[in-house]
């Protein structure tokens, strides 16, 4: 048996009330031990005869981030656009096309690679689990290389298919519909399948026919909803059961309380609020109406291109108007809900040993000092990771 001890802990965030204090239920135990890369006990002392111990005076332990939202298959960079934006353009889907033209003509190898720099980037974040979109291929075989790239990373993998109807088809966007629904989906091993509802994209009625079909397959729905434009996709999202409902940044009231009384989790995206300059106080509407809330990266090169969930962390209390005990939950158990998974996102008893350990001695250091990676250590399942791996 493999064992662990972390200990002299300074701040011990385990995300379970039974366990400790206020929303992110703070341990006063000093002492996490883990066994076969689960939680075993939080404790007072070391126990007897434990494999390792890792020192953690001065520091902070939490769950790791569980980024419920990527993109992270594509070739090529957008930073044009983005300078752009810095002078007064708004921000479009017609961006995304670029990307696929370039992700079309990437190797597999080099698509890898740019997935794996980039998870690379958000372990040493403290990332411990990732969502993958594909959607930057638009075609049978670019769809489903994507989604094989994306395997090799992660379970939580996501046909987004319709992501934007391609060039080709640009004269007969019903014809891409039927694409997805009678090649890609029979054809998709993804667990989740996405669909971008909104103006420059796909329309309601189109998303219902895509996700029901994918649904029919065995995939779970996702949406991309209210982003650049306000539609019905929260209803939609609601009547399907889909796990979660992203952007949302131009929802309405009604929407929101729709969510709140719904088990569809609102999945806010500071890092794409904060790159197309886009809504402030975002989070407070949703918070403030009981709506259960994660918080993800969106890692794209076009909206949000950052793989930093305590960057999100940040923005999504600076800009979005969270506390950051809400932020920093929505970060792990938030995600962990968008997921559908119960195995992480806390430090309860039994839960996978995915773990950030910060060296600053508060959680509250995440969002109080920008751009500064704290986090000096991540273990998954309960092992010291240094380059991502499934
Ligand atoms: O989530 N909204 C659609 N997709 C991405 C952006 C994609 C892009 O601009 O490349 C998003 O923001
Ligand atoms: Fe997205």
């Amino acid at each position: 048996m493999s064992s662990v001890a972390l200990t002299n802990i300074a701040t011990l965030v385990t995300n379970s009330t039974a366990l400790g204090d206020g929303l992110l239920g703070i341990s006063a135990m000093k002492t996490l031990v883990i066994e076969n890369g689960k939680i075993a006990a939080l404790s007072d002392r070391v126990p007897e005869g434990v494999g390792e111990v890792i020192d953690c005076a001065g520091k902070t332990v939490l769950p790791g981030f569980v980024d419920s939202h990527t993109h992270l298959v594509f070739a090529g960079d957008r930073s044009a656009e983005f300078a752009a934006r810095s002078r007064g353009e708004k921000y479009s889907a017609g961006g995304i096309k670029t990307t696929v033209s370039a992700t079309r003509a990437a190797s597999d190898a080099d698509l890898t690679s740019n997935v794996q720099s980039l998870l690379d980037e958000a372990l040493a974040q403290g990332t411990t689990t990732v969502e993958i979109k594909s959607g930057y291929g638009l075609t049978l075989r670019d769809e489903l290389r994507s989604l094989d790239v994306a395997r090799a990373f992660t379970d939580e993998t996501t046909l987004l298919a319709a992501h934007v109807i391609p060039e080709e088809f640009a004269n007969n966007p019903d014809g891409y519909v039927d694409l997805i629904i009678n090649e890609i989906i029979p054809a998709s091993t993804a667990k989740w399948i996405d669909v971008f509802c909104d103006a420059g994209a796909f329309s309601p009625e189109q998303t219902r026919a895509i996700l029901q079909a994918g649904k029919s397959a065995g995939m779970l729905p996702r949406i991309h909803a209210n982003q650049l434009s306000r539609t019905t996709a929260v209803a939609l999202a609601i009547e399907l059961d889909a796990a979660s409902a992203d952007h949302l940044s131009a929802s309405t009231d009604a929407d929101i309380e729709a969510l709140a009384a719904s088990s569809t989790i609102a999945t806010l995206l500071p890092g794409a609020e904060f790159s197309t300059q886009h809504e402030g106080r975002l989070g407070r509407r949703f918070l403030d109406r009981g709506a259960r809330v994660a918080i993800a990266t969106d890692c794209n090169p076009g909206s949000s291109y950052t793989t930093s969930m305590p960057f999100c962390i940040s923005a999504a209390v600076s800009l979005l108007g969270f506390t950051v005990e809400e932020a920093v939950y929505a970060a792990t158990s938030g995600g962990a809900a968008a997921l559908r998974r119960t195995d992480i996102g806390s430090l309860e008893i039994g839960a996978l040993a995915d773990i950030a350990i910060l060296k600053s001695p508060s959680y509250i250091h995440l969002a109080y000092r920008p751009g500064a990676n704290l986090v000096e250590t991540t273990l998954k399942a309960g092992r010291k990771v240094k380059t991502w791996q499934k």
